[in-house]
């Protein structure tokens, strides 16, 4: 799995070049139709990406959130060029680079590069998380304790209320919303964060696929909105990303809404 590694990590070297290129200058943008922002930078991306499997591994396919490459292998690449490509273009620098490898729809290899303060966040399964080559951990906090903060990502017709749960929570943790699911899960991966809740169905794989071994590596659990594991080649039923320690007393709260 080491080469796939190295592989992903060079793909998240050149987009986090163009990343930071394209913060700090104009950006070519526009609407897709579920009315969320897509750059030219998360397609020039994701096409990278397609160009660098075909010539390497033509066997394998890619599932990017911006476009795709045969879908029919048990080998696949799951890609977000940018995850927060809302806070992308609003000049929030959070947005993230995410890359998966899945084989028979699990995760073996992630890496989530932070552009702006070039983290590396990695994992091998069964090998511990890393960022930048450090060892990182998931905290050991429960619901309650000083220092729990939550994070949420909502949006018009998610499939769950994250928003209503979050609410109910209010008075147990600190809440927040950064924009990014997949750079919240790295602060969850290194302790800093407790939980997230990410009610992303239809490409939510995309969104959270390497998150999800790196935040398991790191000593945290990752399940869908029912509290099961999930495939990350195909759309997935939500997911809680937690610390480990808390998941089952957040499924509590979100077993109350769904
Ligand atoms: C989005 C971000 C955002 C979350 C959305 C995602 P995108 O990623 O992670 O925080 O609320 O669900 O889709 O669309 O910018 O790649
Ligand atoms: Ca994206």
């Amino acid at each position: 799995m080491e080469e796939y590694l190295e592989f992903a990590i060079s793909i998240a070297k050149y987009a986090g070049s163009k990343i930071r290129e394209g913060f700090s200058n104009e950006l070519d943008f526009n609407y897709k139709s579920d009315k969320t922002v897509v750059t030219e930078i998360d397609k020039d991306i994701n096409h990278y990406l397609i160009q660098k499997v075909m010539d390497k591994y033509p066997e394998h396919a890619v599932i990017g959130e911006e476009e795709s490459y045969k879908t029919d292998s048990n080998y696949v690449w799951v890609c977000d060029p940018i995850d927060g490509t809302g806070m992308f273009t609003a000049r929030v620098p959070v947005s993230v680079f995410s890359l998966a490898f899945v084989v028979n729809g699990e995760v073996q290899v992630g890496v989530v590069y932070d552009p702006y303060l070039d983290n590396m966040y990695t994992a091998i399964k069964g090998k511990g998380a890393y960022c930048n080559g450090g060892k990182i951990h998931a905290n050991n906090l429960h619901l309650g304790d000083l220092g729990y903060r939550l994070n949420y990502e909502m949006w018009d017709k998610a499939k769950y209320d994250t928003m209503t749960i979050a609410k109910d929570l209010l008075s147990n943790v600190k809440v927040s919303s950064i924009g990014s699911v997949a750079r919240a899960c790295m602060a969850v991966a290194s302790g800093y964060f407790s939980c997230d809740l990410f009610p992303g169905v239809a490409h939510g794989n995309c969104d959270i696929a390497a998150s999800s071994l790196i935040v398991e590596e790191a000593g945290g659990r990752v399940t869908d909105f029912n509290g099961f594991t999930q495939r990350y080649d195909e759309d997935i039923n939500g997911a809680i990303i937690s610390n480990g320690i808390s998941h089952d007393e957040i499924l509590e709260y979100v077993r109350k809404k769904v």
